[in-house]
């Protein structure tokens, strides 16, 4: 399997100044369930925003350009191609593309399931989820998730590709 795993708003933003727009700590948690023991992949950009610390009892995947980079705890990979060949390696373990924007777009057309956390309010941001081809998917399942602020009202949803 070769998964997305993300949280957007309204609007499609995922991300301000490095980090997340919000705090939401059962998607926190739903993120760990979904990514626990599996291959998880991001970008450079993501990885600093998390303050460079891999994602524990995971195996981190950092994507950068620069062949001089390196990251305590992490596997450093340099290419789609190169991640591809990472994970072939280990078919016993899931893929997840963990983002961030740049991330997403390189691997839309190999994910075959989305795990995205659809949060119904508006939130000021600079990242924008690419544009997914949500017409290639099906809902398979989907969670509503009720909370006291309204902005904070989500639903956990996995699609995959019939
Ligand atoms: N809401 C969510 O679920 C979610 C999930 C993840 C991230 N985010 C947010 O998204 C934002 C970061 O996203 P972003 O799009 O700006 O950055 P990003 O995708 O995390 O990282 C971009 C970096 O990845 C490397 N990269 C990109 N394409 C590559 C390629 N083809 N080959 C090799 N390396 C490549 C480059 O690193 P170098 O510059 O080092 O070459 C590039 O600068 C943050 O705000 C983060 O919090 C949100």
């Amino acid at each position: 399997m070769i998964a997305f795993v993300w949280a957007q708003d309204a609007n499609g933003i995922i991300g301000k100044d490095g980090k997340l727009p919000w705090h939401l700590k059962d998607d926190l948690q739903y993120f760990k369930q979904r990514t626990l023991n599996q291959i998880v992949v991001m970008g450079r950009k993501t990885f600093a925003g998390m303050g460079s610390r891999p994602l524990p009892k995971r195996t981190n995947v950092v994507l950068t350009r620069n062949v001089a980079y390196t990251a305590s705890g992490a596997t450093v990979l340099h290419s789609r191609a190169e991640v591809l060949a990472f994970a072939a390696k280990q078919p016993e373990r899931d893929l997840m593309i963990i983002g961030g924007s740049q991330v997403f777009k390189l691997f839309m057309d190999d994910v075959d399931t989305l795990y995205v956390t659809r949060i119904r309010g508006e939130f000021a941001g600079d990242t924008t989820m690419p544009t997914v081809p949500w017409a290639k998917f099906e809902l398979v399942d989907s969670e509503h998730v009720a909370m006291a602020d309204p902005q904070l009202v989500h639903d956990f949803e996995t699609w995959r590709r019939p």
